[in-house]
């Protein structure tokens, strides 16, 4: 199993070099799609066995091209960062040819664990998976590094101890978002006196942006002793839950609640709900900071009701696309590849609003 998988990237290897070399010689080198990205996987078709026979008249045979294959593993359709990221990775893998079996695991790490053994009994030439929690990977990762099948992580981070199962990880630092809305919060508090209580939305329990977007806020608002986390409770990312959470906190603390810091947008949106409901101003009573960036939450965030928006960057499609492509050919990638991403406050929301595209 091994030497296949390593024999066809091997082969992938070989053929660009020879393209490389011997122009005009080799019309099909790796990394070259089939016309519409559909090749068959049932026809052995190797870049190098598919070097022109010719007739000894100098004629060429174009043989056709296998489309390299990824398999991806998403990790549910949980918010609207999530859906973006999804059809980023679809509308990507199309553009760049490369043949996509995509996987939905609905949140649960074991159909995720599934999905990948799927990938790899395929023969898939790269796997990329976002994973719903950061701990547990350890097997899995190995099963896929004996396949010889290399790993890229998307989105969220893993706990392994070995960081050769897997090449790279492509996506946002989390800590610095939580730092980010954590440097937000002391300016915008600078002329406030304590004590002041905040609450805390996370997200997924386990999940490595729930982990570091708590740890990043939490090392930067340390700073001033009369902050203080009077709630922090995960709330799965999602508008429902974000909404029924808070419910919860207002009903405990009240009027005392001056700050809410939601890990997302859709929990932030599901909590001033639940903020309005309850008679106070989302925006102005308390203080709300929110992560990703959707549009939805621009809009919020033009009528008041949302202070501070750190972006995480949903769009990595196209950075996931040309990683599997330089995997492909031999390239070495850097351990992590993190996308451009701003804080937004209240006064930019009107001028960012028309630019969302999520
Ligand atoms: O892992 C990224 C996080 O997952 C996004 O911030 C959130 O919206 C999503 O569900």
């Amino acid at each position: 199993m091994i030497r296949k998988r390593s024999n066809r990237i091997g082969a992938r290897l070989l053929s660009v070099m020879l393209a490389a070399l011997l122009p005009g010689l080799l019309l099909l080198a790796a990394g070259c799609e089939a016309p519409g990205g559909t090749a068959s996987r049932d026809v052995p078709t190797s870049p190098v066995s598919s070097m022109p026979a010719g007739n000894g008249a100098g004629e060429e045979q174009e043989a056709p091209e296998q489309p390299i294959v990824l398999g991806f593993s998403q990790l549910g359709s949980e918010s609207d960062w999530r859906m973006a990221n999804s059809r980023s990775i679809r509308e990507s893998a199309a553009e760049a040819g490369i043949e996509l079996l995509f996987d939905n695991a609905e949140q649960s790490q074991e159909k995720q664990f599934e999905a990948i053994r799927g990938f790899i009994e395929r023969k898939v030439d790269v796997i990329a998976v976002s994973p719903v929690i950061e701990s547990g990977w350890e097997p899995i990762l190995q099963e896929a590094k004996q396949a010889g099948i290399p790993v890229i992580l998307s989105d969220r981070a893993v706990e392994v101890s070995d960081p050769s199962l897997y090449v790279t990880t492509i996506g946002s630092d989390f800590y610095e978002e939580g730092q980010k809305a954590g440097k937000y919060l002391l300016d915008k508090l600078r002329n406030e006196p304590g004590p002041i209580s905040i609450v805390e939305l996370q997200g997924t329990e386990g999940s490595s942006p729930t982990i570091e977007r708590g740890r990043g806020f939490r090392d930067i608002i340390q700073e001033r002793e009369d902050l203080v986390i009077q709630r922090a409770v995960p709330a799965d990312f999602t508008v429902e839950q974000g909404k029924e959470t808070m419910r919860a906190f207002l009903k405990e603390l009240g009027g005392d609640i001056r700050v809410l810091y939601a890990h997302n947008d859709d929990m932030a949106l599901g909590a001033i709900e639940a903020i309005e409901e309850y008679g106070l101003r989302p925006g102005k009573d308390i203080i709300i900071i929110s992560v990703d960036g959707t549009r939805k939450a621009f809009e919020m965030m033009v009528e008041g009701k949302i202070n501070c928006i750190v972006e995480c960057n949903p769009l990595l499609g196209p950075i996931i696309m040309q990683a599997v492509r330089e995997i492909i050919e031999g390239r070495t990638l850097p351990k992590r590849i993190v996308p451009q991403e701003s804080v937004f406050t209240e006064g930019m929301a009107d001028r960012e609003a028309a630019n969302r595209q999520y």
